[in-house]
């Protein structure tokens, strides 16, 4: 089954008396394991899709299903159990509880949502090894640098196998390197969790590494055209997770994400 389904939806935001339509009759879809980028200048609506898709906003018309399932039909509480279980979501400011370790800040959903805090560490200390931050794992984000606040977020938003990741520009404050190695983990955790990504990014080079490319302007999305020859098909078949059991290599040339940050 599809796993997320856009269809023509709208989204209109009044501001000093006037209407922008930041999300202009959208259709997009997505399947586990794969991962689509959006890319596009600031202000074209990039955010308020995913703050659609991820329920926090409604939209004035159209309809967002996930695994079928209508968003609209969705109840406040049952609104909040998705974004606890079936959604993760990374955006820019990484938002992480201040003064709380990288290690509680990554179990929060799982506590929130009822697992005893021995099996949430236990759940979290692998994944935070993952992502290079093992002698990471007691310091509060006032200690830790932007790239490595980035990388618990990401840890939060997969630590409860999410069906859908949802990420806005969360390699907004990394250099290249460091923003296509964290691209690139993101992507492989997830597919190996079996969960599609979409990926809001500024950062050409990661967009490269998507399976299907989008650009946003004016709050209308179109097909991006391949850059580098990836993207479209070429980059379903170079990094198509749906066919080689986990995603990684492809454009770029780094096998794994993973092998850059233990390299530090
Ligand atoms: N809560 C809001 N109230 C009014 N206008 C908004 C609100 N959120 C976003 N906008 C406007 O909607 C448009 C799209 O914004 P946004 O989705 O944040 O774009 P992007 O993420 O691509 O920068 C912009 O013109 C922005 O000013
Ligand atoms: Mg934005």
């Amino acid at each position: 089954m599809t796993l997320l389904t856009v269809h023509e939806v709208v989204k209109r935001h009044c501001s000093a008396g006037e209407q922008i339509c930041a999300v202009d009759h959208v259709n997009l879809t997505l399947q586990r394991e794969q991962m689509l980028c959006i890319h596009g200048p600031s202000g074209s609506g990039k955010t308020t899709l995913l703050l659609l898709i991820a329920a926090l906003l409604q939209p004035d018309s159209g309809e967002i299903c996930l695994e079928g399932r209508p968003l609209a039909q969705l109840d406040e509480r049952a609104r909040a159990r998705l974004l606890r279980r079936q959604l993760g979501l990374i955006t820019q400011s990484t938002r992480l509880m201040p003064r709380v370790s990288a290690l509680e800040n990554a179990t929060v959903k799982l506590l929130l949502d009822g697992v005893p805090p021995r099996r949430a560490r236990a759940r979290a200390l692998p994944l935070l090894a993952r992502l290079g931050l093992a002698d990471r794992l007691h310091h509060p984000p006032e200690q830790l640098s932007s790239g490595e606040r980035q990388r618990v977020a990401i840890a939060r938003a997969l630590i409860s196998g999410p069906a859908l990741l949802l990420a806005d520009e969360p390699t907004a404050h990394l250099d290249s390197a460091s923003s296509i190695a964290t691209v690139q983990l993101l992507r492989k955790l997830a597919c190996e969790q079996g969960a599609g990504v979409l990926l809001v990014t500024h950062d050409t080079s990661a967009a490269a590494l998507a399976d299907r490319s989008f650009e946003m302007r004016d709050g209308r999305l179109r097909r991006a055209e391949p850059a580098d020859g990836l993207g479209g098909d070429a980059a379903d078949r170079a990094v198509g997770c749906a066919a080689d059991g986990v995603a990684g290599g492809g454009a770029g040339g780094v096998a794994d994400g993973a092998a850059h940050w233990q390299r530090r």
